[in-house]
């Protein structure tokens, strides 16, 4: 309804008029309501409410009849709110719409690679990398809804000198006599204790630091066993990316990119971008505001920068990506800064830039940041195994009826969607905080409320035996609410696709479903005495049901018919 409310004011104050239309939030402020009073007024040099009264009036001629109840000027703003035949007449094309409502095409013909993921192998797996993860796949979701090509692509760290580390780790164990079993858990177990024992000694780094460096000029057996780590934790990312429900299109390792190290540091020389300094190769970047890149080491050793640049133009030139995202932590954001600029001057962006999108840390309920007793880190797999158990304790007590098999399958189920809801329901921007309670809740702002409701219309459309269709008119505050939200779904994906902020598709659905269980308090469904009023409503539910197990999805939950 927006964009016929957008017209109508368009007509009514000229093409050029700078305007906002707003859902406003209060009540008496009508369904929409408009600023564009106060372009006008600033134009005119005239009071912003006596322009309100002017576009009101001009309204009022050209709209179509019936289409507003009321209009109302108030304080230069311009308040509007539509009829219950306009309303009925919207819930008619969305019902038809059914799950396709939400899509666009405003992305049609553009490519956008979504980078999330992007773990450094050979190292647990962080909790951390839960974020990137979900982030990514929501907005890889997202964006694909408004008609984008999307790929999404991990990067796996799986060149750096955590290798150098379990090398190290292995090789002295093996001197000692030991067995080392060639699997994830051993491997990692070595990293954590080498690691340690590393801080304190700086003569196993040195060690490891001369493993990565063999490692780097192809030595036999250190290939070998990188190969081997390697694969045992890709395999183990490949487990937990199912498990979550997470699918790549293109996965390459940094070391994917080492044949074109070499030259991306010569032309970057040869065209006077980068000079050496002390042996380096770097990138000066003072008219940007920016510390150097440095693009190779004084010992020629290449960097994780240039393997970023040498990313970057991979996607570009191979793929032809008209956009890139970056979906990084927070901390790495002057390496992104630095990255973008040195893309700028080597002139391989065209019009579009990559973003990084950001996100902050995850903290305890404490607010402090998460981390296990012993201030250790904390696994990702760990941390998924917990939520399924606790989610399956949370079944038990609250929903006794689901048992055996459909328990195992829903506890799942909602663990990982409490998990991801949880944190895309908060601004990525900011630290974002895991309480286990407040995830795993039945009410407020959570998966479980969320997936309650709709397997609540599930539950009606199950035990329906009438008819499904619209035979009345939907007159209740309540329905009109409904339908009201389910009219803001477009403009929402598209807010969120443009911003690249998952949350507020989270805090809409939030919003639906507490408009949706508000109706079914109020208005009974499988109750209602007249046939012609259960069918429509029975539509009602069907139309809402489709649209909330839509956005669910498209934030990467899965849904369950009974709860
Ligand atoms: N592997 C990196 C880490 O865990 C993240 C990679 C981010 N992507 C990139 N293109 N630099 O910190």
């Amino acid at each position: 309804m927006i964009e016929e409310i957008r017209s109508v004011i368009l007509k009514a104050v000229g093409k050029d008029a700078e305007f906002e239309v707003s859902r406003p939030k209060i009540s008496g402020r009508g369904h929409f309501s408009t600023n564009a009073a106060f372009f006008l007024s600033k134009i005119n040099s005239t009071p912003p409410s006596e322009e309100a009264e002017k576009i009101k009036d001009k309204i009022l001629a050209t709209a179509p009849a019936g289409y507003f109840e009321k209009i109302e000027a108030a304080g230069g703003f311009i308040n509007f709110w539509v009829s219950e035949k306009a309303i009925n007449a919207e819930f008619k094309k969305i019902s038809s719409a059914g799950s396709a409502w939400g899509g666009s095409k405003d992305g049609a013909g553009q490519k956008a690679i979504v980078e999330y993921g992007s773990p450094n192998i050979g190292k647990p797996l962080h909790f951390g990398h839960l974020r990137s993860t979900i982030i990514g796949q929501a907005l890889y979701n997202i964006l694909k809804s408004q008609g984008y090509k999307v790929v999404s692509w991990n990067h796996p760290g799986d060149w750096g000198k955590q290798f150098g580390i379990m090398i190290a780790a292995y090789k002295e164990k093996q001197r000692a006599g030991k067995k080392v079993e060639l699997s994830i858990g051993e491997f990692l177990k070595l990293y954590v204790e080498y690691n340690a024992r590393m801080k304190e000694n700086p003569r196993l780094e040195e060690v490891a630091r001369e493993e990565t460096k063999k490692l780097q000029y192809g030595d036999g057996e250190n290939v070998r066993l990188w190969k081997k780590i390697y694969d045992l934790s890709m395999g183990e990312f490949a487990r937990v990316s199912r498990q979550l429900g997470v699918r790549f299109d293109v996965s390459h390792g940094e070391s994917f990119y080492k044949p074109f190290l070499k030259r991306i540091v010569e032309e970057a020389l040869a065209r006077g971008i980068a000079i050496k300094s002390q042996g380096a190769v770097i990138i000066p970047l003072e008219e940007e505001g920016l510390p150097p890149f440095i693009i190779q080491k004084s010992d020629g050793a290449y960097l994780y920068t240039t393997t970023d640049i040498a990313a970057a133009k991979y996607r570009l030139e191979k793929f032809k990506a008209d956009k890139i995202l970056y979906i990084v932590g927070d901390e790495q954001y002057l390496h992104f800064e630095q990255l973008f600029a040195v893309l700028r001057r080597l002139g391989y962006l065209t019009s579009q830039n990559p973003v990084h999108i950001k996100f902050g840390l995850i903290l305890g309920s404490d607010s402090k940041k998460l981390s296990t007793r012993a201030g250790k880190h904390i696994s990702l797999a760990e941390v998924i195994e917990e939520a399924i158990n606790k989610s399956a304790g949370v079944l038990k007590e609250k929903a006794p009826d689901i048992k055996g098999s459909e328990l195992e399958k829903t506890s799942r189920i909602i663990g990982i969607d409490s998990l991801k809801y949880n944190d895309l329901s908060q601004n990525r921007s900011s630290n974002i905080v895991f309480d286990w309670e407040k995830m795993l809740s039945f009410e407020g702002n959570s998966a479980p409320y969320l997936l309650y409701t709709y397997a609540r219309l599930r539950s009606i459309l199950r035990k329906s035996k009438s008819v499904i269709r619209i035979s009345a008119d939907f007159k209740s505050e309540a329905e009109k609410r409904v339908i009201m939200k389910l009219d803001e779904f477009p403009e929402t994906l598209r807010l969120a696709a443009d911003n690249y902020y998952p949350h507020t598709l989270a805090l809409y659905l939030y919003e639906l479903a507490e408009a949706i269980n508000n109706f079914y308090h109020t208005e009974p469904v499988l109750g209602a005495t007249e046939s012609s009023v259960r069918s429509s409503r029975l539509a009602f539910v069907r139309t809402a049901s489709a649209i909330l197990k839509k956005g669910l999805n498209l934030l990467g939950l899965e849904t369950v018919e009974r709860l």
